[in-house]
């Protein structure tokens, strides 16, 4: 385990824990709210961590429509817990069916932006009604059964953000299938190594998607995944009969008969009755690979009826969704938060969630302002990152629209800096908006640490306080809770519905990363302070893994990508911070013998990386170096490059380094 890595947010936030008051939620604000005050609050979450079993039995009671009852409410036997035993129900007639006889069945479900053809072109819009998208559903669902896609089966989805994703996924929710969205940016490679891991039998994709004005060519990356080779010589997607193809961008492409079908032609075999199928509360729903600390990434497994209760109630509570809104969430449908926050929890709550297909500046850095005027969005919720990058393009971009009808914000993924807090709530939310900084991981399902915007009184800089049921603490390196007013691992003491129920096709990992830091306690890999109000404020991570960006990016599965390259003998990647993206990937290479260092061979080893994971891996800066610093028993020492990395004087214990000349040019080390 590394040491904590102290990022340009975390120095912030220090300071701001000295100077910034609490801002209080507004009268008017909390007269509406679901939760109304600080004291309601305390006592739902009194109750919540009293008599779990109560609390969520209830709640999973009223919430969830279940084709059978569930007989007990937890077994939990650590680390593996079963939630709501012995129910059955479906995940896309809780978000589709349900809503149906209701006047929810003519409101709009998704509201679709494309990203514009052209700079001066209006985007595409569709706005698709609850009623439609259930149609659409079911017909894709019939789809996915005309091809032999049954109960269990695994369906990777490889998509840009049009509507189609979530048709896609709910498709599968409405057959039992398990689905693992693979981010549209991520490479070949790596939707071969998914579909390995998976055994996938099918991927749906598309011939392309927009980016930024030019064309992502989804399904020429399929064709190389399904061409890549594993070790033993045979293709590493063997196991994918079927890739159904979405017509979006026009562009060429190849298909190869009798494996690759086209969506549009497919809806003409199928009718538009599909029957949800009843599953079991415990039966798996998706697979959501993310890194971790090895050069591999882990699929994510989450169930059916928890992780669907954890999404609905905190979309609820922490949006404090309400029937008129218009509930935009930024993120990708390839991450965790686009699962959750577009698709399933704002559908479950039957609210009306807004999809942009493209990039924040194309074709100008005001396309969210202009966004959120022309639908009147409600609520905004986004990253750090974006919020950083849109204080740096200028105030004139959201200036020049009108944001009135904007009531609550939103922040996720990272720390985020009180600066850019700042920012957010004065330029975009003009002061009357409450922020919800809200912490948690593809692991939880759901938001676990946050405001409820209407009985919170909020510090920029801080997550606050636990979700109804959610136990966090702060530990030492025994497992020993510590008191307010320290920094620690932070830990998660009870079972929650929404948690991870293991790491596809590997036990043993489940248990090593989550369950063995802190004995009976689920570690979640970050560092947090607790201040003397109980407030959380998380650190960032403290084991190898960086949050570049938002996005969660292993420094060991980026060293193995730049050693796969024939010139590099080793390399070590560390993360140092920086203003926009939080954190900045740093490699330091050594090459074999007889290659030299120069300039296009750093670009090269970028190139190579963005080819082996995806771009949003690719190291921002390659240092070649003649060795790396090491202890004398070989291992990599990683605080010192990292020091190096952000240009400090390396300070502590350098005993241990075999060659300490090393140091003195690495320091040095441009090329
Ligand atoms: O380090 C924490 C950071 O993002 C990690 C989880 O990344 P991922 O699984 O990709 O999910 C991102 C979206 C939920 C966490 O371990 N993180 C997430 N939210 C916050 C955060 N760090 C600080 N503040 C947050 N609000």
């Amino acid at each position: 385990m590394s040491q904590t890595t102290t990022t340009a947010a975390d120095a912030n936030t220090r300071t701001a824990r000295k100077d910034i008051a609490m801002l209080k939620p507004a009268k008017e604000f909390s007269a509406k709210a679901h939760i109304k005050s600080l004291a309601h609050y305390r006592k739902l979450y009194a109750e919540s961590v009293a008599n779990p079993d109560g609390f969520w039995g209830r709640q999973a009671e009223t919430e969830l429509v279940w084709d059978k009852p569930f007989k007990k409410v937890l077994q939990f036997k650590a680390p593996h817990a079963k939630w709501f035993l012995g129910g059955k129900l479906n995940v896309s007639a809780n978000c589709l069916d349900k809503w149906l006889d209701t006047p929810h069945a003519n409101k709009a479900a998704i509201l679709w932006e494309g990203e514009p053809a052209a700079p001066g072109k209006p985007g595409e819009e569709r706005t698709i009604t609850y009623r439609q998208l259930h149609r659409d559903v079911c017909m894709f669902a019939n789809v996915l059964k005309r091809h032999g896609i049954k109960k269990g089966d695994r369906v990777l989805i490889y998509l840009p953000m049009v509507p189609e994703a979530a048709v896609a996924m709910l498709a599968c929710t409405r057959i039992g299938a398990v689905h693992s969205v693979v981010f549209g940016g991520f490479s070949a490679q790596s939707v071969a190594d998914r579909v390995y891991d998976s055994q996938a039998r099918m991927i749906i994709t598309a011939d392309g998607g927009f980016r930024r004005g030019s064309v992502v060519q989804l399904k020429k990356s399929v064709d190389e995944a399904l061409a890549i080779k594993g070790a033993d010589g045979t293709p590493l997607a063997k196991t994918i009969e079927k890739v159904i193809v979405l017509r979006r961008t026009q562009t060429d492409i190849h298909i190869q008969e009798g494996r690759d079908v086209w969506w549009h032609r497919e809806l003409e075999y199928v009718s538009a009755d599909c029957p949800a199928t009843p599953m079991d509360s415990e039966a798996p729903l998706f697979i959501l690979y993310t890194s971790g600390s090895t050069g591999k990434p882990k699929g994510i497994l989450h169930t059916t009826a928890g992780y669907l209760l954890g999404a609905k109630l905190t979309s609820r509570y922490v949006f404090d969704l309400r029937d008129e809104d218009v509930y935009w969430c930024t993120a990708d449908i390839g991450w965790v938060t686009g699962h959750s926050y577009v698709v399933y929890g704002p559908l479950a709550n039957g609210a009306t969630s807004l999809m942009y297909e493209g990039a924040p500046n194309w074709p100008e850095p005001d396309r969210f302002w202009k966004i959120i005027a022309k639908y009147r969005v409600t609520i905004l919720y986004t990253a750090p990152t974006a919020i950083r990058a849109f204080m740096k393009w200028g105030d004139q971009w959201p200036k020049k629209h009108d944001l009135s009808s904007l009531r609550l914000l939103g922040s996720v993924g990272e720390p985020i800096n009180p600066e850019a807090w700042m920012w957010y709530h004065e330029v975009i939310g003009g002061k009357r908006c409450p922020i919800v900084d809200t912490w948690w991981q593809t692991e939880t399902g759901a938001i676990m640490i946050t405001p409820l915007p209407g009985a919170t009184p909020t510090k920029p800089g801080t997550a606050t306080l636990p979700f109804f049921g959610i136990v966090p603490e702060i530990v030492d390196d025994a497992g020993k809770t510590l008191p307010n007013n320290s920094s620690g691992k932070l830990v998660i003491r009870k079972p929650w519905p929404s948690m991870l129920r293991g790491v596809w096709g590997d036990p043993k990992r489940f248990v090593e990363t989550y369950w063995s830091e802190v004995k009976g306690s689920y570690f979640t890999g970050d560092g947090c302070h607790v201040d003397k109000d109980g407030y959380f404020w998380i650190i960032g991570r403290i084991d190898d893994v960086l949050n570049v960006a938002g996005h969660r990016i292993g420094t060991a599965e980026v060293e193995s990508a730049l050693a796969s390259n024939p010139n590099v003998a080793e390399a070590a990647v560390v993360g140092r911070p920086d203003e926009l993206k939080g954190q900045a990937l740093v490699a330091f290479v050594t090459l074999k013998s007889g290659i030299k260092a120069h300039p296009e061979l750093r670009e090269e080893l970028r190139q190579h990386v963005g080819k082996e994971i995806g771009p949003v891996a690719k190291p921002d800066d390659i240092r070649f170096a003649d060795a790396l610093p090491k202890t004398r028993s070989g291992k990599i020492m990683r605080r010192l490059l990292k020091q190096i990395a952000s240009g400090v004087e390396i300070k502590g214990d350098t005993t241990t380094l075999e060659d300490l000349s090393v140091l003195a040019k690495l320091a040095t080390a441009e090329d």
